[in-house]
């Protein structure tokens, strides 16, 4: 498609945040039903970043067989970054380059792709066209590894890492039961969730019936004992040789430290988060005495396109189609939300949401999803969590048995504005 000047606008598309294994079927429904009206896409460099250094991507560049390939393709293929927009009194300035930069290029709709702290930069810009004068709809597109967002009953991206959790916690448990009479006894594996346990509840999908590992489940929402832990790993020994345990890596203790900063360094000596499994599987060696293995997948879990869940990258795509169907609408400081219409059989349809509902809003895992023990999942988290991970939607394969993810030409668009360096701001 040539991206000549269209009289109606164009859109511009950004990512922000972490990425997912899915976001780019986000950015491949947003621009082939961009296509499909006739409407020209560009996409910021890294997020809000680009919108502001005026540093655009022209997505007309790009075949329409690249285009389809971002549905298989992880990673953010346009960049993402963090960065945190402060409130219009505040820095005015900012939002007057954001407008400089939409009039220069004629964009009149902007569809932000992100998580929590995506939603508020979306909501924040969805007010600056009435009060700079400048007439600019902003949709917030959600995503978010660590299902957090308020309003919609998931966040593409979720669906996915939670397949990629429960399946990596199901091998690695049946590898750790082969020779855990004379070698390893517990397996720790570290999931992402700083604030919320979504991911590692989700790792309890791997037991499919009672008994079944992940024998113990360490969740953010609760606080971490260590007598009432090290017993429970000790019990689960005896009764089948080994334990899995699953930790996230926002567990606390009951003063409200991470653990991974409750005074203990991990092997990397790093306080960061990102360290709680060898903080326990070093508890467990130093207790117990049982020989240990952890692993922290880290951005392994969040990329591994190659486990997709089916449902997930359906509805990545779905999203990312309805916002330019709103913005086409004239809708403005609204989210297309996921609305499950049922759980048996799984349906589910997109929605507009409110800005407002969603954004600084952080959806916890409900109480009624963790099993009274603390350490496992309830039947009611099981409902919410099987349809999510349902179906595979591998990408192609290449002769070299790597898959075929495509990169983007990522053309970009001629600046028509003095520099903008947001370090001097
Ligand atoms: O975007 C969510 C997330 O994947 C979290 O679960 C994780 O704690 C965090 O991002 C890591 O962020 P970064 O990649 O910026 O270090």
């Amino acid at each position: 498609m040539k991206s000549t000047s269209k009289p109606q606008g164009r859109l511009l598309y950004a990512q922000s945040g972490g990425v997912t294994a899915v976001i780019n079927a986000t950015a491949a429904g947003v621009i082939e039903a961009a296509r499909a009206k006739g409407v020209a896409v560009y996409a910021a460099r890294n997020g809000i970043l680009g919108a502001l250094r005026e540093e655009l991507i022209d997505t007309g560049k790009e075949t329409k067989a690249a285009i389809a390939a971002l549905r298989h393709t992880p990673g953010g293929a346009f960049g993402s970054c963090r960065y945190k927009l402060k409130s219009l009194e505040a820095h005015r300035a900012e939002y007057e380059r954001l407008i400089d930069v939409f009039r220069a290029h004629d964009i009149r709709w902007f569809l932000y792709n992100g998580g929590n702290d995506s939603a508020d930069t979306a909501l924040k810009i969805s007010q600056i066209g009435k009060a700079l004068g400048y007439p600019i709809a902003t949709i917030g597109v959600p995503k978010t590894v660590d299902n957090d967002l308020a309003v919609t009953d998931c966040c593409p991206g979720f669906g996915s890492v939670a397949k990629y959790t429960a399946v990596s916690v199901a091998e690695a448990s049946l590898d750790v039961e082969s020779m855990c009479e004379s070698s390893t006894k517990v397996f720790v594996i570290e999931v992402m969730g700083r604030h919320a346990g979504w991911i590692a509840a989700a790792a309890g999908l791997a037991a499919r019936k009672a008994g079944d590992p992940p024998h113990v489940i360490l969740f953010p929402e609760i606080a971490f004992d260590e007598d009432k832990f090290l017993a429970r790993v000790q019990r689960t020994v005896a009764r089948v040789g080994y334990c899995t345990v699953v930790v996230s890596e926002g567990v606390k203790n009951a003063a409200g430290q991470f653990l991974a900063e409750a005074g203990t360094r991990d092997a990397f000596g790093h306080t960061q988060l990102g360290g709680a499994a060898p903080v326990i599987a070093q508890l467990v060696k130093s207790k117990l005495g049982y020989k240990y293995h952890w692993a922290l997948p880290d951005y392994l879990q969040r990329s591994a396109r190659h486990l997709a869940s089916r449902v997930d990258a359906d509805q990545a795509y779905a999203v990312g189609k309805a916002a330019v169907e709103y913005a086409q609408k004239g809708m403005n400081a609204v989210m297309p939300v996921i609305v499950r219409t049922s759980d048996k059989p799984y349906r589910w349809k997109i929605e507009p949401a409110s800005l407002e509902k969603v954004a600084n809003h952080e959806k916890k895992l409900p109480p009624g999803y963790i099993a009274k023990d603390g350490y496992g999942i309830t039947a009611a988290a099981r409902r919410y969590l099987g349809p999510l991970i349902r179906g595979e939607d591998p990408p192609p394969y290449g002769k070299d048995g790597i898959p075929d993810y495509v990169r983007l030409r990522n053309v970009r668009v001629k600046k028509k504005l003095a520099k903008y360096s947001i370090e001097d701001k």
